[in-house]
């Protein structure tokens, strides 16, 4: 375990020297404000407020006790505060800041056609254990698809399985939304067309994190599904195609809700790819069915465009598309702001197709996932 071995005083920090060589430095309004004392042991809030002491607020002395505690007397306030060792390690700025960024997305393509059974869970093993649980929600957050088999097939049964997470994102479609063909469709998913790999909702400013697909009945010709890897996609322009990939994250393109049945108009800014504090791949918008008439700048409009159709047409190519027949009791299960999903035309006279669709905000998978893994 590290320990201090020294500390110095500069004009805005300490620098500490831990007994492994590392060297970190503490801001002191930094260090004020992370006092222990300063939050609640309920609601575990911080009930300090920094606006109480001024910003040239400093250690008038500081010292290492003899519990190995940082222990420091301020200049204002009349506050000693001591910190546990481990605490300011784990917690250190200057190490954080020099640690190379690992992405958690394990990016694929077409290649994962080859190995589906990779993403496949049983039902049973979610429903049993934490383990089945964790495993699932790895495979979410890592490779942003999951295909769950042998789950019930009863009316709106998917629910007692995603409760296993968490609860669901409630939109007007109502949860679950019934994806079956129906006269005079308000959405082009409730018809028998073949729908272009999409992700649901882009016109919301916040669209549904994840997407849960239950197959209920599925004996019509056609109706096979497909995905693709968005992020992989950006990926690859990023590396092959610099120019175009610069346009999909920094020029704003216009989405639309179309739906007949509202009685309120939903439209949004987003552009094509957006990224992390890190550089990594944050949320992908693309919908041919709601992009919006564009009002970008007439200097920019043939690039955008050029831009837009690349990147269309690398989010349909077989190099990164995978194809798959989902089976009554399958739950395809993907993150709708990373995967796109497509399915072929079907013929309903010749049989039924009946899913039904559920969200979950990202926040519940990843919030699970880390809950889970400690
Ligand atoms: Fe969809």
């Amino acid at each position: 375990m590290s320990s201090i071995s020294k500390i110095e005083k500069n004009s805005s920090y300490l620098k500490i020297i831990w007994n492994d060589g590392e060297e970190s430095k503490f801001n002191f309004m930094w260090l004020r404000d992370n006092c222990p004392t300063a939050h609640d042991k309920d609601s575990r809030h911080r009930m300090f407020n920094i606006l109480s002491v001024s910003t040239k607020i400093n250690p008038k002395k500081y010292s290492v006790n003899k519990d190995g505690k940082l222990e420091i007397e301020w200049s204002e306030g009349n506050h000693i505060s001591l910190y546990d060792s481990k605490w300011l390690r784990d917690n250190c700025y200057t190490i954080k800041n020099k640690k190379e960024y690992v992405s958690p997305y394990e990016l694929w393509d077409n290649s994962l056609q080859n190995n589906l059974d990779s993403v496949k869970i049983n039902c049973k093993e979610i429903m049993d254990s934490d383990e089945g649980l964790i495993k699932w929600l790895k495979l979410l957050h890592h490779k942003g698809i999951a295909i769950i088999e042998n789950a019930p097939v009863e009316d709106k049964s998917g629910f007692k399985i995603l409760n296993r997470i968490s609860h669901t994102r409630e939109t007007f479609f109502k949860t679950p939304f019934e994806v079956i063909n129906i006269p005079k469709p308000n959405n082009s998913a409730y018809s028998a067309h073949a729908l272009r790999n999409h992700m649901d909702l882009p016109w919301f400013e916040n669209p549904p994190g994840y997407q849960f697909l239950h197959c209920l009945i599925n004996s019509a010709t056609g109706g096979d599904s497909s995905a693709v890897d968005a992020f992989a996609v950006a990926d690859y322009l990023k590396k092959n195609e610099k120019d175009v990939f610069d346009i999909l994250v920094s020029v704003p393109l216009k989405f639309r809700d179309k739906d007949y049945t509202q009685e309120a108009v939903r439209s949004v800014y987003g552009t094509a790819i957006s990224l992390t504090k890190d550089g990594d791949y944050n949320d992908i918008r693309y919908s041919i069915a709601t992009l919006d008439a564009l009002d970008c700048h007439p200097d920019i409009m043939e690039k955008v465009y050029k831009a837009h159709h690349r990147f269309g047409n690398l989010l349909h190519d077989k190099k990164f598309q995978i194809n798959f027949r989902l089976k009554p009791g399958d739950i395809f299960c993907f993150n709708n702001r990373r995967l796109l999903h497509g399915r072929t035309e079907f013929d309903p006279a010749s049989g039924k197709r009946h899913l039904q669709g559920y969200y979950i905000d990202r926040d519940e998978i990843i919030g699970r996932l880390n809950y889970l893994k400690n």
